[in-house]
């Protein structure tokens, strides 16, 4: 078993830093746009055996963990949201939730009904790569599934999120609390289906202060941890923009900590302690630099971290559609090469 990925995550001894790299399958490869030609994101997610094989696509790079091809969104469309992916927009929800009565009307479902496409293909999956490389679950964390549901797609201020947050606590927790829960039972149904670790992206949470991010978010989120967290699998906690939330983050749960490019990983980890392990945290520009430029930060990052146990090395947010493939692989190579070097 290719296991560095797992051991990384538990801060157990590996034979070389272990990499892999959100939004690892997807548009910066040519494999994945001739699947995707004439079928929506969607129709790819739903469809079990197209979503093993974009999840497989990007490992022959060298990867030391599949993460499955699905997308945080996924749940709204069970819970009473519908959505689609629009052409160049991103996500577009049909009817954005903003007052009690949309709140109320969602449901809390169960992921046998309406997410059994995410299941199977996670056990597809199991069959494909045991014995080979760890398959990594996911999901939204409850702020960033919420703030999509209200603001109805992206957004950069959130203006309607914090709006109803702050004018409508007491529908905001109902809202939460129901996203929080359909989450844990969603990431539990994906380890028991065969997920190795889940990933929490809680992508936007860097929007808010400290203050409301204990206040607003932080009992939804510990509310999906601490259950997730009993069930013998890593859990990584990701989000950007965290430099004043870390602390908070590592309290909520999660055995390894997510860290995007702008915080220095080496400092970082210290302020954090060593009783967690760290992800990151190239920028994803940095795979679209010149070569010699992208793999002297690489090793920056490496070095950084020294021999501390625990690091999985990724890029602190999803790879953009514009990267070179062989950027993508001569990053990999180098962090294997450079980090087994480091160790002997
Ligand atoms: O990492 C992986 O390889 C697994 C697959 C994955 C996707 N989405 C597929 C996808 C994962 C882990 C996600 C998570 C996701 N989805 C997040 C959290 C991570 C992050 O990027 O912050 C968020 C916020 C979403 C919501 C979402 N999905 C947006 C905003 C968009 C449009 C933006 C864009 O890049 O076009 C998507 C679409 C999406 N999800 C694509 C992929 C590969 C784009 C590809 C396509 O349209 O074919």
């Amino acid at each position: 078993m290719h296991d560095r990925f797992l051991r990384a995550c538990r801060r157990e001894p590996v034979d070389t830093t272990p990499v892999w790299f959100m939004r690892q399958a997807g548009r910066y490869m040519a494999e994945y746009r001739k699947l995707r030609e004439g079928r929506t994101l969607l129709e790819l997610c739903k469809t079990p055996e197209l979503a093993v094989e974009v999840t497989l696509q990007p490992l022959r790079l060298g990867m030391d963990a599949a993460i499955l091809f699905a997308d945080i969104l996924l749940p709204l469309e069970p819970m009473g949201a519908p959505f689609e992916f629009a052409k160049g927009e991103g996500p577009v929800v049909h009817e954005p939730v903003r007052d009690r009565q949309g709140i109320d009307k969602l449901r809390v479902c169960d992921p046998e009904d309406g997410l059994g496409y995410v299941l199977q293909a996670i056990r597809l999956l199991r069959k494909e790569l045991d014995g080979k490389t760890p398959l990594i679950g996911f999901a939204g964390a409850p702020f960033t599934i919420a703030s999509y549901l209200i603001e109805g797609g992206k957004s950069s201020s959130y203006a309607r999120t914090k709006a109803l947050m702050w004018s409508d606590p007491e529908s905001w927790h109902l809202l939460m609390g129901k996203i929080a829960e359909v989450v844990r039972r969603y990431l539990r149904a994906q380890i028991e289906a065969g997920a190795q670790a889940v990933q929490l992206f809680d992508s936007w949470i860097g929007s808010l202060s400290p203050h409301d991010y204990r206040t607003y978010v932080m009992p939804h989120v510990r509310h999906v941890l601490s259950d997730i967290g009993t069930m013998g699998v890593p859990v990584i906690h990701f989000g950007t923009g965290t430099a004043t939330l870390l602390d908070l983050q590592k309290e909520a749960g999660g055995t390894v900590i997510g860290l995007d490019w702008r915080m220095p990983i080496g400092p970082t980890w210290d302020r954090l302690g060593s009783g967690v392990a760290i992800q990151g945290n190239l920028d994803p520009l940095l795979l679209c630099a010149p070569r010699e430029v992208m793999l002297a930060r690489v090793r920056a990052v490496l070095d950084e971290v020294g021999n501390r146990p625990g690091h999985i090395f990724n890029v602190g947010h999803g790879i953009v559609p514009e990267t070179p493939v062989d950027n993508v692989k001569a990053a990999i190579d180098c962090v294997h090469e450079h980090a087994a070097r480091s160790r002997e």
